[in-house]
């Protein structure tokens, strides 16, 4: 009997996977099957994910190339911050892309949330390429650029804090199935989607975006504002997934993981105030280093309120409240809020909403 025939002879229909089947972790439903979709906010954020597609070289950097080889066009300081930001990213989103393929794919049982995950994969990708096409139109030095990460203190501390995370998930023996395991993938979970993603990101989406609307820079600070947009649906997702868990195993939701993770927090906006510092020593684009840091309190009670733990800042009045409306109150927004509705699709972004 060939191996086709036997294959064909012990074939037997299992029973159909129905959404009562489906988790996000520790799932044993087959995982090559797309539906019954049980997380539909994973499938629609997909589906956004792919409306908002684009690419980073079709974005024109001419006058930026002239800006940047013109004497007086920019002042040394905006310089510094247009390295120091690209020096962070065009490595932060490698690190983030390794960690979802490598530590976080794996574990997260479920295919509609992997679809998203596939799709946020390649975003990551699109990011390194944005930088890697700003660096090289700009004619920055590379080596210098993309070893700041190891050589620059105040960006080597925020990817130092991050790996430790991704690395014991990537471990390949490391399983689910226990609260102590459970609880690291959700620890990762809430250190690159919440502190990473929706903290670490912050002070250079704000500086370079402040320079566009200062008619500066403006390819580099489109570019930024793709990212920001693709970011803030990578964060709502992920905080998403965290919140689904936590309903699925409340367990893993003890008292000391609360605290542990609110010191997880309060630690990502020390290194990125710190990171704010070193960017920014006077007043310049219209912030300063310490309106940077109420600018991160206010997000940092916001990313809080958002995984269901109190906020542990005052409130204070937000010192870019351009920033706060094009993040709040158009992509900020996950399942356990409301449902995104308000979200642009493709197309050329406006200035105005920003
Ligand atoms: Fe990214
Ligand atoms: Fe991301």
């Amino acid at each position: 009997m060939s191996v086709v025939e036997s294959t064909v002879e012990d074939f037997k229909v299992e029973r159909r996977v129905t959404v009562d089947d489906k988790m996000m972790i520790n799932c044993r439903a087959d995982l090559n099957q797309l539906v019954p979709f049980k997380y539909k906010w994973a499938w629609e954020k997909y589906l956004v994910g792919c409306a908002n597609h684009w690419m980073p070289n079709e974005v024109n950097m001419t006058a930026d190339i002239d800006l940047w080889r013109s004497k007086d066009g920019l002042t040394d300081q905006e310089r510094v911050i247009i390295k120091r930001n690209l020096g962070f990213f065009a490595t932060a989103d490698s690190l983030v892309a390794n960690n979802l393929v490598l530590a976080i794919y794996r574990h997260i049982t479920n295919p509609e949330c992997r679809q998203y995950l596939l799709r946020q994969a390649f975003e990551e990708a699109l990011h390194t390429h944005s930088y890697q096409h700003i660096i090289e139109s700009l004619g920055l030095d590379q080596a210098e650029t993309f070893n700041m990460y190891r050589e620059i203190p105040s960006v080597a501390t925020k990817a130092n804090w991050a790996l430790p995370f991704t690395d014991s998930l990537s471990d390949p023996t490391f399983k689910t199935g226990t609260p102590e395991a459970d609880q690291r993938l959700l620890r990762d979970l809430i250190a690159f989607y919440v502190v990473f993603e929706g903290i670490f990101f912050y002070v250079g989406f704000t500086q370079i975006l402040s320079m566009g609307r200062r008619n500066k820079m403006v390819g580099t600070a489109e570019q930024f504002q793709y990212i920001l947009r693709d970011e803030s649906m990578h964060m709502n997702f992920g905080i998403d997934m965290i919140n689904q868990i936590k309903l699925e195993s409340p367990g893993l939701w003890t008292e000391s993981f609360k605290k542990e993770v609110i010191n997880l927090i309060k630690q990502g906006v020390e290194l990125e105030h710190q990171y704010a510092k070193d960017t920014i020593n006077d007043g310049i684009l219209g912030m300063n280093a310490d309106m940077l840091g109420d600018f991160l309190h206010i997000i940092a009670n916001r990313r809080l309120q958002q995984i269901g733990l109190p906020e542990q800042y005052p409130q204070k009045e937000n010192p870019f409240p351009w920033m706060s409306e094009m993040m709040d109150l158009k992509k900020e927004k996950n399942f356990f809020e409301t449902r995104v509705t308000e979200y642009q699709t493709g197309g050329a972004l406006d200035w105005d909403d920003v």
